[in-house]
Formats: structure tokens, sequence, C-alpha cells
């Protein structure tokens, strides 16, 4: 077939994967990303505690590994992450801030890390990500929640910041298990991005991590997608995989190609569905296993670089 991003881009969106600084050295890995690839998403070395170790002191060699290899392959680039919970520098995490003092880190952070990545074609960024908790929609308890107070007051923060020192970037809320309907979770979103536009804060879009399972994407993803464009924002989905038990089985193989077909068609069928990005490329380095010990398989190269049922998935909805 043709490489997946000549047909992506017949149908106007891109299609991404996330790269691990570690992959640059595998030349079947580069292989596959130059060919079927033209937006590229840094796995880690955009996140604080990669970019800020320590105070006021950044450090941008990781990403400009990651960005070197775009620009190599004339890929555009989804930053990720500005202000996250997780992966988050110790020194931040530990504090007892004022609000006022966080402000200030949280603007210098801001400042060095999407103001050094102004000029490079990044066009889109994870300015917040994973707000909203797993139990019941609540707000994620986080240092940020707990210094100032709302999670209304933070993301507007972070986005305001994120306009004046990326503007040149789309800017995206980003989170998981918000692509069904009749979830909690999806609903808070839904509710804190309407909140946030009507006073005015520059969202641009509305990131789906795309985390799923063999067998279980939610059917409605189309009506998500959609109730959030509504909005007047766009969408994309950020990180996809779909993992299953280990082993897998041809009836699961199977079913995780239907599975990547089934998401690829949702996106498309959304006007405002910019594109699609995989969280990696090939079974070898996903982090699945390494977080959910008896899960994997959730990409669509296999461990030998061999295309699963999937690839054929997403070459049909293409
Ligand atoms: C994951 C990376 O893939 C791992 O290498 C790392 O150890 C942990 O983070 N949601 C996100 C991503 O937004 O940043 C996470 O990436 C996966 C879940």
């Amino acid at each position: 077939a043709a490489p997946l991003k000549d047909l992506a881009s017949k149908k106007g969106i891109y299609i991404g994967a996330a790269l691990g600084n570690g992959n640059l050295a595998d030349a079947e890995f580069v292989k596959i990303l130059k060919r079927e690839f033209n937006h590229i998403t840094p796995e880690n070395s955009m996140k604080w505690e990669v970019t800020e170790p320590s105070p006021a002191t950044f450090s941008f060699g990781l990403g400009d590994e990651i960005v070197e290899a775009a620009l190599a392959q004339k890929a555009k680039l989804r930053g990720h992450t500005l202000v996250w919970h997780s992966q988050l520098a110790p020194w931040v995490n530990q504090a007892t801030w004022t609000k006022a003092n966080l402000t200030y880190a949280i603007e210098r952070h801001i400042k060095a890390v999407a103001g050094y990545y102004n000029n490079v074609p990044l066009d889109h960024w994870d300015v917040v990500n994973e707000v909203i908790s797993d139990s019941n929609g609540l707000p994620r308890d986080s240092v940020f929640l707990k210094t100032f107070g709302s999670v209304d007051a933070y993301v507007e923060l972070a986005f305001r910041l994120a306009k004046k020192y990326a503007p040149k970037s789309k800017l995206y809320i980003n989170d998981y298990n918000m692509e069904g309907e009749a979830i909690a979770k999806s609903d808070a979103l839904y509710e804190l991005t309407k909140r946030l536009l009507k006073k005015g804060v520059p969202i641009d879009g509305v990131g789906a991590q795309g985390h799923m399972l063999v067998g279980q994407v939610p059917s409605n993803i189309t009506a998500v997608l959609e109730k959030f464009t509504k909005l007047g924002v766009d969408v994309a989905i950020t990180e996809l995989d779909i993992r299953a038990t280990l082993p897998f089985t041809q009836d699961k193989l199977d079913q995780q190609g239907k599975d990547y077909e089934a998401v690829f068609r949702a996106c498309l069928a959304v006007k405002r569905c910019k594109g699609i990005t995989l969280w990696g490329i090939t079974d070898k380095y996903s982090w699945i296993p390494g977080v959910f010990p008896t899960e994997g398989a959730a990409l669509v190269w296999d461990e030998n670089y061999q295309p699963k049922p999937a690839y054929d998935g997403i070459v049909r909805a293409l």
C-alpha cells in the first residue's frame, strides 16, 4: 500500500507517532517513521522533569533530538506537555507553594519551553494533560489543584501563558478515557472546556489520548468528538494504542485490526478532527507492558517490525 501519511494527507488528516530518544538509534524504526508518518510527538523529552529538572535550569538536548528527527523528514510536531501532574520535576511537586510563587514558576517554565520551540514547526501543544480524574469527573488532585484551589484557575493560566509564548501553535487540552459517551470524565472535560471558552481562554483543541482496549473501543467516538467540536474547537486523537491481555491470539489481532479501523473512521467522520498520533510504532518499545504488566501488543507493527492486521485496518479506513 501507499505510505499511511500519503493516504492520510489525501483525507485531510495528519498521522503521527510518538518518538522516544532511544528509538532514534534503531534504523528499522526510523525507516518506518520516515516512510509512514508526517507528525511526531516526543514521548518524554518535553515533559517538565526533563526540560526543567531544577528551578530555572533548562535542558533542551533531548527535545532537540526529536525536533531534528522531525525536521529531517519534514514532519510537524506536537509539543507534549507543559502542565501535567505526572513526570513533573520533583521540586515542583514537593514544594509548598503560594499561588503567586507557583504562578511565577509556571510562567517561567512556559516562557522558556514554549518560547524555545516557537520557531520550529510545532503546530500543536498539549498545554495541559490529564486535569480531570478518573473518579466521577472530579478535578485531578495535584500540586496545581491544591495551590490554585480550582482546576479552572490553573488551566486558564496555562493557556493564557501558552498563547503568549507559543502564538503559532494550536493549544490543546488533552486527556484519556473521555472518548465514550456517558462517562463522567468526558462530561467534566466538556464542561470545563465550555466554561473556559466562555471566558475567552484561548483553547484551540481537545486531544483524546486514545489508550484503548481490544474489543472495547467505544462505539460513539464520532458523537463525542463531534460534541466537542460544536464548542468551536478542533479535536485530535493524540496517543492511540489498543492493548489486550497477553498472549495475543489471531482473534485478538483481527479484532485489533477492526478497532484501529473504527478509530480512524471515527476521526475521519468528524470535520474538525485534525489527525491521529499513535503512541509508538512497534510493540518492541511500547510503554504498555511497563505500566500494565499482563498487557501489551498495542501497536501497529509487531516486535519484529511486521505490520499487524491493525495496519490493514488503518489502510481500510483511509
Ligand atoms: C508515557 C511514556 O510512553 C513512557 O515512556 C513514560 O515512562 C510514561 O509516560 N499519557 C500520556 C503520555 O500523556 O505522556 C504517557 O507516556 C502515556 C499516558
